[in-house]
């Protein structure tokens, strides 16, 4: 039998495993959609051993798991389980039923009341909210500093200091950080603590997908996905997912059993069967046809500023070209744009309506990583939980590029624009 492992992860995400000791996976050519909330025991003492030995890692080549009940654990999730731990390069990776609940299992699988989480201060809208409305309330410190400023980290880490938690590209301003200098700095924390006590870095990939960016490879020690965006990529499931090393699969198998945000089987089937086979396909039509709209967006009058990791004018495009590569090893600058309307010239909410009652090919919505181009205002809507304006100003504007032909987006962006030229001409 041919080893998958010699052949490219663009071909793996296709096929997947050739063996699973998940299930009999040698006789399907599209995996199995299993969807059964019990299972058979066979024997008390197989009951009683699927107990024992749940939360422990089933390697492919041992024994098939013990399946007892859906929420702890179902075969058709732990392939797809299988499948994000090859692309990201991890050890385990565990599913859940959103991104928020990965974040909120990731972390809270570690945390003990009196732990800190230090967080970079521009994250996604709802784990801000996780950060400043509920965490103090579990007895979680949380300080938030910029992780591109070592000397700073330096200052602020105590014993008490966790998890150090980012986004890069971060939500929605796409600054990125230097992953393998924290790296370095957590390296010089832990050569002085316990195993147990690790000062871990903790990524939120869903901007880059493991197509455009593998934070483990640049010393990440936990990745967490929103599959909901990119990874399914069609719109149609709500799915999050840890992978993080190995000594951590126990803790997250047991808060996911009992928090039990667990992924829906049917959801797991169609992110593995549609999502993942697809994502370098989409994600390569998506930052081409990005690159276009930035270019356009950068030559306009009226718009401030323009983020994409692509373009020679981004802050930080010798990290993002470090940092972003694809599985060719190409620069993968992704899907996702953030850009700024100088209101001196243009009316952001005139621009938004006009796309909101006319455009066919750029729709206002929330969310991203979808085959449609979607365009939000953060300050206003994903990270209205931000009352300070440090996740961008009202004025800015985010755009998840979709599968589109590019010269219908960009005429759908020109016709808002032109109507909020006018509009301003004539105000
Ligand atoms: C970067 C990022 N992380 C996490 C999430 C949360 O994902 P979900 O909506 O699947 O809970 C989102 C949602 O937009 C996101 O953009």
């Amino acid at each position: 039998m041919s080893n998958s492992s010699n052949y490219k992860p663009t071909t793996r995400l296709v096929h997947g495993p050739e063996h699973s000791a998940k299930w009999d996976f040698s006789h399907h050519v599209t995996p199995p959609l299993s969807s059964s909330t019990t299972y058979r025991l066979d024997s008390a003492e197989r009951g009683a051993r699927g107990f024992t030995e749940f939360g422990r890692r089933v390697h492919d080549e041992g024994e098939p798991p013990v399946y007892i009940y859906d929420r702890l654990d179902e075969p058709t999730r732990s392939i797809l389980e299988g499948e994000l731990c090859d692309a990201e390069g991890g050890e385990v990776c565990v599913t859940f039923a959103s991104g928020m609940a990965a974040i909120s299992g990731a972390m809270g699988s570690i945390l003990v009341p009196g732990d800190e989480v230090i967080a970079h201060p521009v994250v996604y809208g709802c784990t801000h909210s996780l950060l400043v409305n509920w965490y103090p309330r579990l007895g979680f410190g949380v300080q938030r500093i910029d992780l591109n400023d070592i000397d700073t980290l330096r200052a602020a880490v105590t014993e008490r200091t966790r998890i150090l938690y980012l986004e890069s590209p971060a939500n929605p301003t796409l600054e990125l950080i230097d992953l393998a200098a924290l790296r370095a700095f957590t390296d010089e924390v832990n050569a002085q603590r316990p195993p147990e006590r690790e000062l871990l870095i903790f990524v939120d990939n869903t901007f880059a997908t493991p197509f455009c960016q593998r934070p483990l490879e640049h010393g990440a020690h936990v990745v967490l996905h929103s599959l909901t965006k990119n990874i399914g990529g069609f719109g149609t499931e709500i799915g999050g997912a840890v992978i993080a090393p190995e000594w951590m699969l126990a803790g997250l198998m047991l808060y996911r059993k009992d928090f039990g945000a667990i992924l829906a089987s049917k959801s797991a089937w169609a992110i593995m069967v549609y999502g993942l086979p697809t994502l370098p396909l989409r994600l390569k039509r998506q930052q081409y046809s990005a690159d276009l709209v930035a270019r356009w967006l950068e030559s306009l009058e009226g718009i401030d500023q323009v983020a994409y990791p692509g373009l020679e004018s981004f802050p930080q495009r010798e990290l993002a070209e470090r940092q972003m590569r694809d599985f060719d090893g190409d620069f993968a600058p992704g899907n996702m744009i953030y850009f700024t309307i100088e209101d001196a010239k243009l009316d952001t909410t005139v621009f938004l309506d006009h796309i909101a009652k006319h455009a066919y090919s750029v729709t206002l919505a929330v969310s991203l990583g979808h085959t449609k181009t979607l365009i939000e205002s953060p300050a206003n809507m994903t990270h209205s939980s931000y009352s300070d304006g440090s996740a961008g100003s009202s004025r800015g504007v985010r755009l998840s590029i979709g599968l589109e032909s590019p010269e219908d987006i960009l005429h759908d962006l020109e016709q808002a624009i032109q109507a909020a030229r006018r509009q301003h001409q004539s105000a």
